[in-house]
């Protein structure tokens, strides 16, 4: 079985400003990876370049087995085209700090929005799954509503459904819940946590560690654009080695 995700040596940089060092790491089906680390540590990055919203500038990543980007035949690489990109990236779902719905559809329209237009699926499939889909987080009473009528924590549970709309086999978060108010922030992580418990694979950007030491099989700490530590929760959050990871854990669990 191949790893879900496979960083090797990933490179990337801004101009002069080297944001990912030689990133080293495997998701596997399944698992769910929560990547912590201070602002500015290169993470959101590293899950942009995942989907190929970054160019890597140096080593190989693959999701399922396929090179992100690129075909190899032979020895060689190929740059894919765009629309052989899009297509992948179809097979992988993100969810943003923001939740970006379009504010002018309702909770189902903006759920079945994309299986429709960009698969071709029927609107009476759609609707349907789309339907099911809203009632798995917790919204089947607010399908005809439109994002303004709805609080930030369920906004951002539309876009998890609608993400899942997709049917992608990878679910990348980017801090799904620091723009939310505190009290909405639970509802959106035990959503995460069921699609976790259904054995999706995930990789989530997060600051909330009790989530983290909960739900993540393997914690990465990632520190000046480098993997500073790995493992299970229970070593990278509750027996960190490094210096580094010592000390951001101390920042944020005073926080808490
Ligand atoms: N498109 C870009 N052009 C230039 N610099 C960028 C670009 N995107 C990110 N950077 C820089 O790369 C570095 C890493 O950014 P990144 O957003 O990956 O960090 P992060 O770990 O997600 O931080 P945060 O916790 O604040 O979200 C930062 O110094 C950022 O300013
Ligand atoms: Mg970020």
């Amino acid at each position: 079985m191949n790893p879900m995700v496979k960083a090797e040596g990933v490179c990337k940089r801004f101009g002069s400003l080297e944001v990912l060092k030689g990133i080293d790491l495997e998701v596997q089906p399944g698992e769910v990876m929560c990547i912590i680390g201070p602002s500015g540590s290169g993470k959101s990055t590293f899950l942009r370049c995942i989907n190929h919203l970054e160019k890597v500038d140096a080593g190989r990543l693959s999701v399922d087995g396929d090179l992100v980007g690129y075909e190899q035949r032979g020895d060689k690489l190929y740059e894919l085209r765009e629309n052989e990109v899009a297509q992948k990236r179809q097979e992988i779902g993100m969810v943003f700090q923001r939740f970006n719905l379009f504010p002018h559809m309702t909770a189902l329209e903006n759920v079945i929005e994309a299986p429709v237009q960009v698969k071709g699926e029927s609107k009476a499939s759609a609707r349907e799954r789309g339907v099911a889909l809203l009632h798995q987080v917790g919204l089947g009473d607010k399908t005809t509503s439109y994002p303004r009528q709805l609080s930030g924590g369920q906004q951002q549970r539309v876009a998890i459904a609608r993400a899942l709309a997709m049917q992608p086999k990878l679910m990348l978060f980017d801090e799904p819940t620091s723009a939310l108010d505190p009290e909405l922030v639970g509802e959106v992580l035990s959503v995460m946590r069921q699609l976790a418990k259904d054995g999706m694979t995930m990789v989530v950007v997060t600051h909330e560690m009790e989530f983290a030491r909960e739900v993540a099989d393997s914690v990465v700490f990632m520190d000046g654009g480098v993997v500073v530590e790995s493992g299970p929760p229970e070593d990278v959050i509750r027996s960190p080695k490094h210096e580094r990871t010592k000390a951001f854990l101390a920042r944020v669990l005073k926080k808490d």
